[in-house]
Parts: C-alpha cells; structure tokens; sequence
C-alpha cells in the first residue's frame, strides 16, 4: 500500500501513535520538497500590472531580507542567554527565522523568477534600497547589538535591549503590522487558497510565539529590577521609533492607499500594538 505522506506529515503527536516507524521512513524517499504550492500565485503574477508588482516586491524585500538579517544576528542571544530555558527557546526561533528566509526565496524564485544562482545573489538582488531607517535598523543598530553580545554573553543590559530591538520593535511592531495589513488585503481579494497566503501565516503565527517570548523576558527584567530596566527598555524604544515609521514609509504611497489603506494607518496601528505590548511588559512610553 502506498504511504500517504501528507497525512504523515500533517499527524498531530496523537496521531503518530497510529504511525509506523517504517513509513515515516518514507519521507528519505521524497527528498526535501517543501508542501507550499505557488502554482496560482505564479498565474496571479503573470496577470498584475506594474503597480502591484512594485508594491508586492517593496514589501516582500523588506521582510525577505529581515528573515535573513534576524537569522544570522540570533545566535549571539543563544550564547547570552541567562538561562537554558531561554537558550532553548531561542534555539528554536532561529530555525523558524531560517525557514521564514527560505520561505522567500522559494517565493523569489517560483513567483516573480530570478537568475540568481544562490541565496546570497539572491539577496543581493533584493536588498531593499535607499530605506535609511530600515538600513540603521537592520544593518547597525541590530548587528551591533548582537556584536555586544557575542563579545560579552554576560552583559544582560546588552540582552534587555537587544530583546527590546529584535523581539518588540522589529517583530512585534513592524513584523506583524506589515503581515496583518498584507494578509487582510489577501483576504479581502479572496486569495487565501494561494501559496502565499498560507505560508505567511504560518510565518506569523511563528512571529507571535516569538513575540510572547520576547514580551515574557522583559516583563522578568522590568519586575525584578524596575530602576535598572524600565529606563533602558524605554530608551532603547524611543530611539527606535522613527526608525519603525522610517522602515513602513513606502517609496511611492500608492503602494498603500492603492488597497484601500493609509500610512497613518498603518502606522497607528504599528504604535497601538507596540503600546499593547508595553502594557504587558509593565512600562509606557511617556518617559
Ligand atoms: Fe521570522
Ligand atoms: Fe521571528
């Protein structure tokens, strides 16, 4: 009998009790395809005008490389990490950034079409240009966070604010803002079926994890030492705000008001979220 696959890797952990060893086995035999279908995303791209593309590529750089830009600075906050329950955690959210990055460049590649021949041409093809505050956020403020951590694993004011850049204003603030708005306006033109839905909203679920977490580890630091991180935290967050407003500024404001939205919008909803998760974490921003 054929082993059905999809069904094997679809099981919950209750239903691998029902699995035999020798067909998970199986999946040797099929190779490393992932099970993402951008077949009717293709078609959807071939069919789009100049305007949409330019919108669809503005963005998914933006995320395409910040996948690849939080993958490689992770690793600096798994040697930092003040306990091993956190070293596991943060083990596992690089493996979910490393395959948010592939995610894209399958993407790159099946969708739009590249000649790229690696992922790093690849990413030198989409670096997003001239954003200053994505490039200060990405290419400074975070590898140099990191930088301080992999010098110095002990220095916990460096991980309370590195948390705060990676964990609140680039995944909680900008991250999930930009899925939330790109897959509503899916959903509004009834593209849920489409490859990339469904892959991006498995990336955000990932994103919300890390979020929780990261929420989790300062809401710690803010009850244990009030006077010592309540100030960094705040500090850190309010030299980041225009970079969050900088990196959701869209060259042309079309790509925004073209599917029914606004950028104060967008960008009231980035600081609404961002407010939310101070609450949680137990500051404001009004320092
Ligand atoms: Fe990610
Ligand atoms: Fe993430």
């Amino acid at each position: 009998m054929a082993v059905d696959l999809d069904r094997i890797g679809r099981a919950s952990l209750k239903e691998l009790g029902d699995i035999r060893i020798d067909d998970v086995l199986s999946f040797i035999d099929r190779g490393i395809e992932g099970d993402i279908d951008f077949s009717l995303d293709r078609q959807d791209w071939l069919e789009s005008d100049e305007l949409d593309r330019k919108a669809t590529m503005w963005s998914h750089r933006l995320f395409f490389n910040g996948e690849e830009r939080v993958t490689s600075t992770l690793a600096p906050f798994v040697w930092a990490a003040p306990t091993p329950e956190i070293e596991i955690f943060l083990s596992t959210q690089m493996v979910d950034e490393a395959r948010h990055t592939v995610f894209f460049q399958r993407w790159w590649h099946e969708v739009v079409g590249t000649g790229a021949k690696s992922l790093g041409e690849l990413l030198t093809e989409i670096r997003p240009e001239a954003n200053e505050g994505y490039n200060i956020l990405f290419y400074e403020r975070l590898p140099s966070t990191a930088q301080r951590l992999a010098s110095n694993p002990k220095d916990f004011d460096a991980f309370v604010e590195g948390v705060t850049l990676y964990h609140i204003v680039i995944e909680a603030t900008i991250a999930l803002t930009g899925q939330r708005f790109e897959l509503e306006a899916m959903r509004e033109q009834s593209l849920t079926d489409r490859g990339f839905y469904r892959g991006f909203t498995a990336i955000a679920r990932d994103e919300s994890r890390h979020v929780s977490f990261g929420i989790k580890v300062l809401q710690e630091a803010v009850h244990e030492d009030p006077a010592r991180f309540a100030p960094l935290i705040q500090k850190t967050l309010v030299e980041c705000l225009p970079l969050i407003s900088g990196t959701l500024d869209p060259p042309d404001p079309r790509y925004i008001t073209e599917y029914g939205h606004t950028e104060s919008e967008i960008l009231q909803y980035a600081f609404d979220s961002l407010n939310k998760r101070l609450r949680a974490i137990g500051i404001n921003l009004a320092a």
